[in-house]
């Protein structure tokens, strides 16, 4: 048996191997939900056609390269009683093909790259939803200034109408990736000069095209707990999203009547309210009986006994402890903009913007000691602070109260 074919099974297995390994990376089921294979919409769709024409002819390529390069390797190999293959230098035939021939492939790919490059940085359309992304370290925070919705960690797209995200930071540089939704892109800080703020945002133009929830995650190294900067986009019918957005615009209560307060007027927090629009009525945010149902559906039970004392409970305190520094729910008194506003946190599925599930016992965990979940938080906790503030001095059942109270929130 000659050496060259013993080769060509090895060869053969060695192909084999690698091609089974290169297909176990194209599944894409929902077990990879950050694939950036299946895009949902325009956007992802337009920058995937430019990534397989690039792909394709790289392959064309590196297939022409491979043949070449095994048919020389074989056919001129040095074996006993042949001679030396002519020895021959210069062709004026191939040095021209292969110069014009890849000068051509840059051009095919260069063309439909820049023609996405200017479609993809068109100006949005008429009626496009504005939604402006702001990167926090480590969380995000979302406005909708024409709906005046404000949320964080989990926002909400309509399918179908074109969303325009303008995008800045409050601190450092991050960078905003939902992968399905189509390419990242960084989010910087708006630099201050000295004619004043320059508007330095950067911007994505995209229409979901299938309804469903898209997680992405902050991709620019921006300090102790990049790694817990997590997103998700619920794309829904637009009928469902008017239906969000309304609960998100939960009309506040009337301020308290003058009885009620010491100095005889509102407290200052019902003051800087923010505006909400006139005609928005949506359902009280706890209190009535089918958000009190969810609370106790959504709850394990405590131990003191009925769950619905304990939400109610827990708004008393969340209102009037330290929360409401920092954190705003739709509808209430608490309108602190430092935090994530946490209207309808229960609906979210994670606490702390990915770091944990978000039950009873990983929020009351959250609460008691945010840094011990997720490094540098700037969240103070019950006997730890936080971002130079003082501890909260909650005591446990308090926490759970509070817990069970942004739960409910839904
Ligand atoms: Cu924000 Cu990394």
């Amino acid at each position: 048996m000659q050496r060259g074919d013993r080769l060509i099974p090895r060869a053969r297995a060695l192909v084999g191997a690698s091609v089974a390994t290169t297909l176990a990376a194209c599944t894409g089921g929902p077990e990879f939900p950050q694939t950036t294979f299946h895009p949902v919409t325009d956007y992802g769709e337009a920058l995937n056609r430019v990534f397989a024409n690039t792909f394709w002819w790289t392959m064309l390529i590196l297939t022409l390269v491979c043949v070449l390069v095994l048919v020389t390797i074989l056919r001129f190999r040095e074996r006993p009683d042949t001679p030396h293959p002519k020895q021959i230098h210069g062709n004026t035939k191939l040095e021209l093909m292969w110069t014009i021939a890849p000068a051509l492939i840059v051009v095919l790919m260069g063309i439909p790259t820049v023609q996405t490059i200017f479609a993809t940085q068109r100006r949005p359309a008429e009626d496009a939803l504005t939604i402006e992304v702001i990167g926090h370290q480590w969380w995000w925070e979302f406005r909708y200034p024409e709906l005046n919705v404000i949320t964080a960690n989990q926002f909400y797209v309509p399918v179908g109408r074109e969303v325009h995200l303008r995008m800045h930071s409050a601190d450092v540089i991050h960078s905003f990736w939902i992968p399905r939704l189509g390419g990242k892109r960084d989010v910087n800080p708006l630099p201050r000069t000295a004619e004043g703020e320059r508007q330095r945002y950067n911007h994505i133009l995209f229409t979901a095209t299938e309804p469903g929830l898209y997680s992405g995650q902050c991709a620019e190294f921006c300090g102790d707990s990049h790694g817990i900067m997590a997103v998700t986009a619920v794309a829904v019918e637009p009928a469902e999203f008017d239906a969000w957005v309304a609960s998100m615009q939960v009309t506040p209560p009337a301020p308290p009547a003058a009885a009620d307060t010491a100095a005889g007027q509102a407290p200052a927090q019902a003051q800087t309210a923010r505006p909400l629009a006139p005609d928005t009525v949506g359902p009280p945010l706890i209190g009535s009986p089918q958000q009190l149902q969810q609370a106790l559906a959504g709850m394990q039970p405590s131990g003191d006994g009925g769950t619905a004392r304990l939400v109610l409970e827990g708004q008393r305190l969340f209102t009037s402890r330290a929360c409401i520094a920092c954190h705003a729910v739709a509808g209430t008194t608490a309108q602190g903009r430092v935090g994530p506003d946490l209207t309808r946190f229960g609906a979210r599925p994670t606490v702390g913007a990915g770091a944990l599930p978000n039950t009873q016992e990983n929020v009351e965990r959250w609460i008691r000691n945010p840094q011990a979940v997720k490094a540098g938080a700037k969240m103070p906790g019950a006997r730890v602070g936080g971002g130079g503030m003082p501890p909260t001095n909650l005591t446990d059942s308090e926490v759970r109260a509070i817990a069970a109270y942004l739960l409910s929130l839904r």
